[in-house]
């Protein structure tokens, strides 16, 4: 049988909000912090890099797809995109300089949590507008 998890994983299941094109950018996020998470000492520069891009690419999609249907909390949800951003940017800029303790510590502890708070919440209340302004 294959290991698909570390043991030291948490659980890489995200909820499915069906809605395809943001369902597919959070597994796509998954699978690329996963990566990260999975790094070894010394080594999260590239993969973390890899994680924020991505992260950049699909809150853009996020906010794209609020806009063009009036998403009626889309500075709340675009804010917060923002803000996350920001932080992962300070991340990358760590790393640059040889430095990967707090990034280290936002994919193992933070990135997590919020990932699964925010999927339960904004991108939620998101998926359920997007998909009855579209039907
Ligand atoms: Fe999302
Ligand atoms: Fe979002």
């Amino acid at each position: 049988m294959l290991a698909t998890t570390t043991p030291s994983a948490p659980s890489a299941d995200v909820p499915l909000l069906g809605y395809e094109a943001m369902d597919r950018d959070h597994a796509d996020s998954l699978a690329l912090w996963q990566v990260a998470h999975d790094a070894p000492a010394g080594q999260l520069r590239a993969p973390f890099a890899a994680f924020a891009k991505h992260l950049r690419e699909h809150f853009a999609r996020e906010n794209a797809l609020m806009t063009q249907h009036g998403f009626f909390a889309l500075h709340c949800h675009k804010d917060e995109h923002t803000r996350v951003l920001k932080v992962v940017a300070t991340m990358e800029a760590e790393l640059e300089e040889g430095n990967e303790a707090r990034a280290r510590l936002y994919v193992t502890e933070h990135f997590p949590d919020w990932f699964h708070t925010h999927l339960a919440t904004m991108d939620r209340v998101t998926a359920d507008f997007l998909a009855q302004a579209e039907g």
